[in-house]
């Protein structure tokens, strides 16, 4: 936060509490103005609504006492924790701080359960049904937003249950995925081909799955794609997994299979993003998740 927020924080706050105080204050005891009714001994306001009446009468004592007590209770709150502007509070707490504590807490108290899978190669990891259980979850707590609970992927997030692979189904492919992440660039060539040619490359994939399509788009496709695309799909469109792109012959589509969504890729170009974990995961992490995917994959 800069200074000058951090001091209209602060003045914020202290000026709503000491405005609070003034009101709970100036209103304790009741003046009686000159011209005011009084019945029974206590003063009225001069409201009246369906014929009730309103008294004047100051706030009950216990009530006072409470908004007493929460203003202390904002000072004390505001010294010991974060929300003073940038001051810190006396404590140094911080959410991160708490989140690394249980983190190593947790960490701790599981390490001796992954020590158990230390020396095993990830075949061997992939075919233990107790790693397997351990992975599952990681990858419920880890992976799923993208990749779906079952792993089945989503709109450009890839499929891990398929043999369809962008980067490879070994268990190095597969580990450096999920530890460094992955950014695939297909750049678009909706410029260089023209619409014409962008429906021309079209039909030859078409041509290449195995669906109806214009012969003589194709043809002329076939030559725009050696030309354009070869290089990183390959000279029979298979994919390469050095650089993550995907198979283009087959009937298995990361972005959609329609005419439009081929379309859409090949004009506007795509961009994966698959975000590293090491940040996240610590290695024996990393290790029970690259089984899992593996087995997966296996399965
Ligand atoms: C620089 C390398 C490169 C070139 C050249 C290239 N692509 Fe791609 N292409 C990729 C990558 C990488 C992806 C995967 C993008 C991702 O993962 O988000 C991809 C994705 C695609 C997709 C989406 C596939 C799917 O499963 O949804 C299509 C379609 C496609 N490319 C067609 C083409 C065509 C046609 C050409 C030539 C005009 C071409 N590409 C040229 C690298 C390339
Ligand atoms: C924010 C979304 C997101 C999260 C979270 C995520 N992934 Fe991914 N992942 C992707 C995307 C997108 C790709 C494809 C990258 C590309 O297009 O090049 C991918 C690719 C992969 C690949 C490579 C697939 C292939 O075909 O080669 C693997 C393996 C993988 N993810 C595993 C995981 C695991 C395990 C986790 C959990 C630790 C995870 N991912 C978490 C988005 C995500």
């Amino acid at each position: 936060m800069s200074t000058f927020w951090s001091w209209w924080v602060i003045i914020l706050f202290v000026g709503t509490v000491i405005g609070v105080c003034w009101v709970l204050i100036a209103n304790r005891k009741v003046v009686l103005r000159d011209d005011q009714e009084v019945e029974d001994g206590t003063p009225k306001t001069g409201h009246v609504y369906d014929g009730i009446e309103e008294y004047d009468n100051p706030l009950p004592a216990w009530w006072f006492k409470m908004f007493i007590g929460s203003v202390v209770f904002s000072f004390v709150y505001v010294v010991l924790y974060p929300g003073l502007g940038n001051f810190p509070g006396l404590l140094g707490w911080t959410s991160i701080s708490q989140w690394q504590q249980q983190e190593a807490r947790a960490d701790e108290r599981f390490e001796a359960v992954y020590a158990k899978f230390e020396g095993q190669s990830i075949e061997e990891l992939a075919a233990n049904p107790a790693a397997f259980k351990i992975g599952r979850r990681l990858f419920g707590n880890n992976c799923a937003v993208c990749h779906g609970s079952d792993g089945g992927g989503a709109y450009g997030f890839p499929d891990l249950t398929d043999d369809d692979w962008l980067y490879g189904n070994t268990p190095q492919a597969i580990e450096t995925s999920i530890r460094h992440g992955r950014r695939g660039v297909m750049p678009g060539w909706g410029a260089a081909l023209g619409e014409a040619g962008v429906s021309e490359v079209t039909e030859y994939l078409f041509k290449l799955g195995g669906r109806d399509h214009d012969e003589a788009l194709a043809t002329a496709g076939e030559q725009k794609f050696a030309g354009f695309c070869a290089g990183c799909h390959g000279a029979d469109a298979s994919g390469n997994v050095a650089l993550g792109a995907p198979d283009l012959s087959d009937d298995i589509w990361l972005y959609g299979g329609s005419p439009e969504m081929i379309k859409t890729s090949i004009r506007s170009g795509r961009q994966g993003n698959m975000p590293a974990q090491d940040k996240m995961l610590r290695t024996s992490k990393i290790r029970l998740l690259t089984s899992y995917v593996y087995g997966l994959s296996e399965r």
